[in-house]
């Protein structure tokens, strides 16, 4: 990131520098509430816990709950909640897409099997919402229940599109919004609720971080081509490996010759790069500007946001959350 060019600009260390205590006491009330009375789930969640994770749920509900007033103790049981509910994704979809690595390491279900892990998602489901409903606030559980069946609907969505090479821009679209959109607005949301803002700000903050969380998921689409896979710590090119159809293929396809759609027909069926290397996708990526166009939409979304957070006054967290857009789209990992 450019700071020297957006003058007022935070970097990623100062944006967490302003929510640390906070970001703090959500770690250690997960650690305390992932205790199970079965090993094993306890386990699971302390793995993943400290396998590292960037935590930005958690820290986007804590900025914008100190936005709109106190980051109190509401905005930390909640932001433990989406990191919580966020976990539980990770595990059930490492089980559905058979990952092998998740945060640098081996991911749960390599470690526990799949059985054990579908389990303690659910527990980790259960216990996230176990913590919201002790703040006896419909709103929280209405967002957390409606926000959970569209990430698992999203899931089921996406499992209906794997090994096809026909998805639609708007399929896409649909799915980048299922699987990060919807959850990144929540958060947000739960932060202006936690310190009782207004309706119209709630609606603001919710839409700003529904468009950061679109531009997030493409990155993370472009990424999974671009990014090594230390950096990233997961594989690349692992989604096409796992039957998916994205957005920068996608818009690849649309221009691409007959020969060069039955090179990515024959990656769908095969899963994996042994007859056509992943090379070859990165040459027709780079041939039909993919890549490119995903990033030049990705932008679009932070544009929309930056628009969104710039009509809140100047303070600290305003100017974080403005920063926030600008390392979703510069970001390596
Ligand atoms: C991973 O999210 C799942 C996606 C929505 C792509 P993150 O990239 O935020 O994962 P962690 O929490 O930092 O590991
Ligand atoms: C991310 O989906 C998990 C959810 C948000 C449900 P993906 O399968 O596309 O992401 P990674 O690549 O495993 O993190
Ligand atoms: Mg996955
Ligand atoms: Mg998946």
């Amino acid at each position: 990131m450019n700071l020297g060019k957006l003058g007022q600009a935070l970097s990623a260390r100062e944006i967490f520098d302003l929510i640390q205590d906070d970001l703090e006491q959500v770690e250690k009330k997960i650690t305390t509430e992932s205790v199970a009375s079965v090993d094993a789930v306890t386990a699971i969640g302390q793995y993943l816990q400290s396998a590292g994770g960037k935590r930005l749920r958690p820290a986007l509900l804590l900025l914008s709950a100190r936005l709109c007033g106190e980051a109190g103790s509401t905005a930390i049981q909640l932001g433990a909640v989406v990191e919580m509910i966020h976990a539980a994704t990770l595990v059930h979809d490492d089980v559905i897409d058979a990952a092998q690595t998740r945060r640098g390491r081996a991911s749960t279900n390599v470690k526990w099997g799949n059985h054990t892990c579908v389990l303690a998602g659910d527990w980790l489901y259960m216990q996230a919402f176990q913590i919201a409903l002790r703040e006896r606030n419909f709103q929280f559980l209405d967002l957390l229940i409606g926000l959970t069946q569209m990430m698992v609907e999203g899931e089921l969505l996406q499992l209906e599109h794997i090994g096809h090479i026909d998805i639609s821009e708007a399929d896409c679209m649909e799915l980048v919004d299922r699987k990060t959109a919807c959850l990144f607005s929540v958060c947000a949301r739960l932060g202006a609720l936690a310190s009782r803002a207004d309706p119209q700000t709630h609606e603001k903050l919710g839409e700003y971080a529904w468009n950061l969380g679109m531009a997030f998921q493409l990155v993370d689409d472009v990424l999974d081509f671009t990014a090594r896979e230390k950096v990233l710590g997961k594989p690349v090119g692992g989604d096409l490996r796992e039957g998916k159809v994205t957005l920068p293929l996608v818009y690849a396809l649309e221009r691409a010759t007959p020969a060069e759609r039955r090179m990515v027909e024959t990656i769908l069926r095969q899963r994996t790069y042994d007859e056509v290397p992943f090379a070859r996708i990165l040459s027709l990526l780079e041939k039909y500007r993919g890549i490119e166009r995903v990033k030049e939409r990705a932008q679009a979304f932070t544009d929309k946001a930056r628009r969104l957070i710039n009509e809140f006054p100047e303070s600290p967290y305003q100017r974080a959350l403005l920063t926030v857009t600008d390392l979703v789209t510069d970001r390596d990992h």
